[in-house]
Parts: C-alpha cells; structure tokens; sequence
C-alpha cells in the first residue's frame, strides 16, 4: 500500500479552491492508502499571524478536514507542531538546501515582493515542506497546481540527501487532479483564488452561506459573449466556473458544456452556484457539530500520536546518516 502525505495551512478558512484542488482528493484516496493529513501551523507562521486567530484557524481546519470526510480511522490527521520531528527535519534539509535555489521559488517571491519585513523562514519554507513530505516515507504527494515547484524541490532534496550520505528517503511523485488543480479568483480570472485574498468577493470560502455563495457566483467576471464554453484562454472566467462545476458534480468538463449549450449565463451561473452549495451544505452541518468537540481533540492527540511514531524512526535515521549526535560507549 502506497503512502500518501499532504498539509494544508491554517492561514484562514479554506477556499472552495483548496476543496477541489487538495481536499476532495485526500477523502477519495484515504480507501486504499495509507494517509497522513496535516495541519500545518509552522508554516503559516511565515507570514505574521494574530495569534487567536491562528489557533481558531487551526481547529477550524482541523474539523474541517473531519467534515469533508477524512475518517481518522483510516488516515493519521495532525498538527504539524504537535510532532516536534518536523521543524528537527527541516533544519537538517535545510543544511543541504542552497539559498539561490529557494531564492527561485515564486511563492517566495509572490509573498515577498514589496514587502519591507521578510521573515527568514518564508524564504526556508520549501525545506520544512520536504521535512513533512519525507519523514513518512510518502510515496505520493496530492496537491494543487500551485505546489508544483515545491515538490520539485523536494525531490531535489531527497535525492540529494540519498547521494550524499545514505539511500534513506524515498522521492515522493507529486499528483495533482486532471480537473481543478487551479481554481482561480472570481474576480480577476487571471489569478489563483487564494483564501487569503483581501478581497472577500474573489473566493467563496467552504463556511459561506449559501446566500453569499449565490451573490459571490453572480457577481463573479466573466466575458460579454454569452456562450458556455471551455476556453481557458479568451473565457478565463466561463472557464474557471465550468471547473467549479465540473467538480461538484463530478462531471467532466465536455459534458458541462454540452448540459449549457445555448444556456445563458444568469442560469449557469445560478447552476454553479447550486452545485457549490449542494457540496459544502452537508460538510458545513458536519463541521458544526465537530468545532467545539472533546472528540476532535481525541483524535488529534492520537494523530499526533501515530505521526510522531514513524518520524521520529525517519528522523533518527537521517540524524544517524548525517553524523548528528552521539553513539553510546
Ligand atoms: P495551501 O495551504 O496554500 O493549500 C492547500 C492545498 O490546496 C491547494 N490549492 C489549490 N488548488 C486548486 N486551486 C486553488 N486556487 C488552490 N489554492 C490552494 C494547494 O495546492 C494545496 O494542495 N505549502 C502548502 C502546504 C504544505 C504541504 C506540505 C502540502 C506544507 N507541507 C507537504 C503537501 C505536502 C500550502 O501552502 O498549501
């Protein structure tokens, strides 16, 4: 059985975007891998964070990945700095990591660009990425469009770590979903929705209302041509709302645009809206009875648990290769 590893950062409430693209996924792979789902904390830290409402964020992430359909039964959900393991590992990759090619990273240069304060640790992300990915032996990686060149690092480093001190990781394959690896802003279809986006109309958040979710979808840029069709090019907004809709109603892309043909878009666009609501209705009752829950706590003490178990075998086991601390006499 294949192992599956993936995160997601508690830096706000997730995005339909963060759904489609990662998400959806980790419940459908969670059958027939073995899957580790992290919230991952210190990452968020890279960017300043208030502090309530990170710990806020953290739970809120935690039950949400419960309510989506992440069974704790057959998969280890945790918090990142529960497993002390991860930041140890990420120091370690970063010995091994140059500055010039986390320099190249353009998330790094996204968040950084114009900014007058830049931690250090935004710029050693990418390190404690790979921490997280190679602590358990993951075989493959699910994440979205945007995580791309972070897995290519990741690789990079496995090998390079493999090369030159002992074979102990495995090089993890990245997967990323045939349709919805990037959702884009409702508002500007050029750009990735993002759940940290200053604008709340850009995004519809997995805890919006059905309300708000129809207003966001009807206000939502598209084109003046008035035809339902997938051309990502000259309709980047018809296009990212036929992906939105090809997602919740699991359908392929074709086939939406075969169900619209001569379909106005006041109508399609009411349907896309039904098709995000019927999705996020049943994990947003989910989500209320778990949020205050001693059970989440239960289950993110025995994640943390089980997590800490296998890295802290693969931690030493890199310690020990790289020469770190001591053999007994
Ligand atoms: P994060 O928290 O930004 O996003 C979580 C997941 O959601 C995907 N995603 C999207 N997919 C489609 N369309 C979008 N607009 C969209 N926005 C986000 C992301 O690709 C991701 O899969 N660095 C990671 C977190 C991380 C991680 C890991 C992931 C830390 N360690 C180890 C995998 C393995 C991040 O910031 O994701």
């Amino acid at each position: 059985m294949s192992t599956i590893f993936s995160g997601i950062q508690p830096s706000g409430t997730l995005s339909i975007g963060n759904y489609i693209g990662a998400m959806k996924h980790f419940v459908e792979l969670q059958n027939d891998h073995n899957c580790y789902f992290c919230i991952v904390d210190e990452h968020a830290i890279t960017v300043p964070q208030d502090r309530l409402k990170l710990r806020q964020n953290i739970r809120s992430l935690a039950a949400l990945y419960l309510a989506a359909g992440i069974d704790h039964e057959k998969a280890t959900l945790f918090i990142q700095s529960e497993v002390s393991a991860h930041t140890q590992m990420g120091w370690i990759l970063q010995s091994i990591s140059y500055i010039g090619e986390l320099e190249r990273m353009t998330q790094f240069k996204d968040k950084s660009n114009g900014k007058e304060a830049v931690s250090a640790a935004l710029l050693t992300y990418p390190p404690l990425m790979a921490a997280d990915i190679l602590l358990y032996n993951t075989d493959i990686v699910p994440v979205g469009d945007d995580q791309k060149q972070h897995l290519e690092l990741t690789r990079n480093l496995a090998q390079r770590f493999n090369n030159k001190f002992n074979d102990i990781f495995t090089v993890p394959d990245i997967s990323m979903p045939e349709v919805g690896a990037r959702i884009m802003s409702l508002q500007d279809p050029l750009k990735k929705m993002s759940k940290s986006d200053d604008n709340e109309k850009a995004f519809i958040s997995m805890l919006d209302e059905p309300k708000k979710i129809e207003k966001k979808i009807k206000s939502a840029v598209t084109d003046s041509e008035g035809i339902v069709k997938f051309d990502k090019e000259n309709k980047p907004g018809i296009a990212n709302l036929m992906t939105i809709l090809a997602s919740c109603t699991d359908k392929s892309v074709k086939d939406v645009e075969a169900d619209f043909e001569g379909v106005g878009y006041g109508e399609f666009k009411a349907a896309v809206a039904e098709s995000v609501i019927n999705v996020l209705a049943p994990i947003q009752q989910r989500y209320n009875d778990l949020i205050n829950s001693e059970k989440l706590d239960d289950i993110l003490d025995d994640g943390a648990n089980r997590a800490a178990r296998v890295a802290n075998k693969n931690l030493a086991k890199a310690k020990k290769a790289i020469g770190l601390g001591r053999v007994k006499k």
